[in-house]
């Protein structure tokens, strides 16, 4: 696209606010002024926002303080105005019963926050996983000059010697527990160990997915999404990236000028390469559909079978973010890829995407896989229809045992989270090592929210029996830092009277992940019998932010938004008075 005329000071949002004279702009000044700036620095200069998702809750946004600070240094020598607001701060290892259920809710308070302050531009700073995708469909939706900050990841765990990846190895060693394999004392020291630095998740887990699928979408500073948290350059990422919000203000650079289907398209096969998170497939969906581009499960599937695994990364590989970024980061494996992307798409910094990755190496061709020796040559992410998933459900091929990708078994059924928790390790559990797992109403209404619940535990008997993956249904999410045969986000959910909800003990269920197909053996007589026998459930809230949730929130399929947020331009200012 063509450039845009530069802005005039007079064409700024925030002259409305600060420019004009009358009444209310006399409040706005002399309040800028109690807090001690003088309008000298203000006046005529693009009012920066920044987003910040910092609290004290939040471990993976724990240096986000500092830097806002060094984003603000950037805004000031480039000649802005920052103004830092606290934002939702969506931290997953705490908020019950998970972050999921409130990711529209940030992403309403981006918009609203936008809107409703005289920002001309803005910084996102986000990283833990449904930050990213919450202030990106905000800031579309508000659809002003927007730069990302993302958080970084941490830096490596350490135990005994050995790496620990965040999640991934969690599963591990507590399945080695459970096992009897090590000691209360090793799990400890498990413990102390995995999470040594501030910064997200350091596997290709959700965060790293999302934001290097930011990233790709053009809506960081190239490179930015693979830098450690705590490294220097982190820092001085996001000082320029202060500097550059400025210039983007003055060019009217809008985030909607940036994310176009090119971008999806872009963001969607970075994800496959990455081997990235399943919930990255309900986030870009959502994203998408915020930035008025078509987007579906089809879509992912058909890009998968072309789209070669390079990131060398856990869950489906072997090394961590630290050595991606070492290896020469996402710059280096976009570079691989560039003839699957479209390079000619627009990024924050002016340039496309093919001139920010141009020249960019890869140091250790074991991290970042060159395109004839990839870690999977396809299908880093499967879609699956049948009449247990009609609308579809996904899986993760790339991070199972191969043996289980066509697999028939008979149903061992949980009706809910605590159901599965209760019975999961009874001795008397009738299930082996073809068993297929399902849990029931786990799905964005039935748990609610959408939880990260589909990597269901293996039955301690099996576990000592040496078994290490099998087949498990849900409607459910799973932590991208997860691995197993686990199909999610089954949809229709159960528990609005999806066929999830009508599978019995014993069903027989095929898995064929070449076919892409999920089909419960159960005749049509006998589903439309226990369909008539189902009762829904009684919905989860009666008042608050949960009622809104389940009136309006979608399946995972269609991205898990708000039905009334998809569509639609932005809002109008509001007026000024
Ligand atoms: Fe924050 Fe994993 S817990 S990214």
């Amino acid at each position: 696209m063509s450039a845009k005329p530069r802005k005039t000071p007079e064409q700024l949002r925030s002259h409305k606010w600060y420019g004009v004279s009358d009444l209310r702009s006399f409040g706005h000044r002399s309040r800028t002024a109690q807090m001690g700036y003088h309008r000298s620095d203000y006046a005529g200069k693009p009012v920066i926002a920044i987003l910040n998702t910092w609290s004290d809750i939040n471990p993976c946004h724990s240096h986000f303080r500092q830097r806002a600070e060094e984003i603000k240094r950037g805004i000031w020598q480039a000649g802005g105005f920052p103004v830092e607001m606290p934002a939702l701060s969506l931290s997953e290892p705490f908020q019950k019963p998970t972050t999921m259920l409130y990711r529209n809710l940030l992403a309403m308070e981006a918009e609203e926050l936008l809107r409703s302050y005289p920002a001309d531009g803005c910084v996102l700073m986000g990283g833990c996983d449904k930050t990213t995708p919450a202030l990106v469909m905000g800031a579309l939706s508000m659809n002003l000059p927007t730069i990302f900050v993302p958080a970084g990841p941490m830096l490596r765990g350490d135990y005994k010697g050995k790496y620990l990846g965040s999640g991934s190895d969690t599963w591990k060693y507590w399945a080695e527990l459970r096992a009897g394999n090590i000691t209360d004392a090793d799990w400890r020291d498990v413990e102390d160990g995995i999470a040594r630095s501030p910064g997200h998740c350091m596997t290709m887990g959700t965060a790293s997915t999302m934001t290097s699928a930011t990233e790709a979408m053009g809506l960081t500073l190239p490179g930015a999404a693979s830098i450690p948290a705590p490294d220097s350059r982190h820092a001085q990422m996001a000082t320029l990236s202060g500097k550059r919000i400025v210039d983007m203000v003055w060019e009217d650079l809008c985030i909607g000028d940036i994310v176009d289907a090119r971008a999806i398209h872009n963001a969607v096969t970075t994800v496959l390469a990455l081997g990235g998170s399943t919930n990255a497939i309900v986030h870009l969906i959502a994203t998408a559909r915020r930035a008025g581009v078509a987007l579906d499960l089809e879509r992912f599937d058909a890009l998968a079978r072309q789209t070669p695994v390079l990131a060398n990364i856990r869950p489906s590989g072997k090394y961590l973010m630290e050595d991606f970024y070492y290896a020469g980061g996402l710059r280096a494996m976009l570079a691989n890829l560039a003839d699957l992307l479209d390079t000619t798409a627009r990024t924050v910094n002016g340039r496309t995407l093919g001139e920010n990755i141009a020249g960019a190496e890869t140091y250790n061709d074991d991290v970042i896989r060159p395109r004839a020796n990839p870690l999977v040559a396809n299908d880093g992410l499967a879609v699956l229809h049948g009449n247990l998933a009609p609308d579809g459900a996904v899986i993760k091929p790339a991070a199972m045992e191969p043996h289980l990708q066509r697999h028939t078994g008979p149903a061992v059924v949980f009706r809910d989270y605590n159901d599965m928790a209760a019975r999961i390790d009874d001795p008397a559990l009738v299930v082996d090592k073809d068993s297929v797992l399902v849990l029931q109403s786990a799905g964005p209404q039935g748990a609610p929210g959408l939880p990260e619940w589909g990597q269901l535990p293996i039955p301690q008997k099996l576990l000592k029996e040496g078994v290490r993956d099998m087949v498990r249904i849900s409607d459910a999410r799973m932590s991208g830092t997860s691995y197993g045969a686990c199909v999610l986000h089954v949809a229709p959910e159960s528990h609005i009277g999806g066929p999830l909800a009508l599978v019995r003990d014993g069903d027989l269920i095929e898995l064929d992940i070449p076919g892409r197909k999920l089909t419960l053996k159960v005749d049509d007589a006998e589903m439309a019998r226990r369909r008539a026998a189902w009762t829904a459930p009684k919905p989860h809230f009666t008042r608050g932010f949960g009622t809104l949730y389940l009136k309006h929130v979608t399946q995972a399929n269609e991205g898990c938004d708000f039905d009334f947020l998809e569509a639609g331009g932005a809002a109008p200012d509001p007026e000024i008075h």
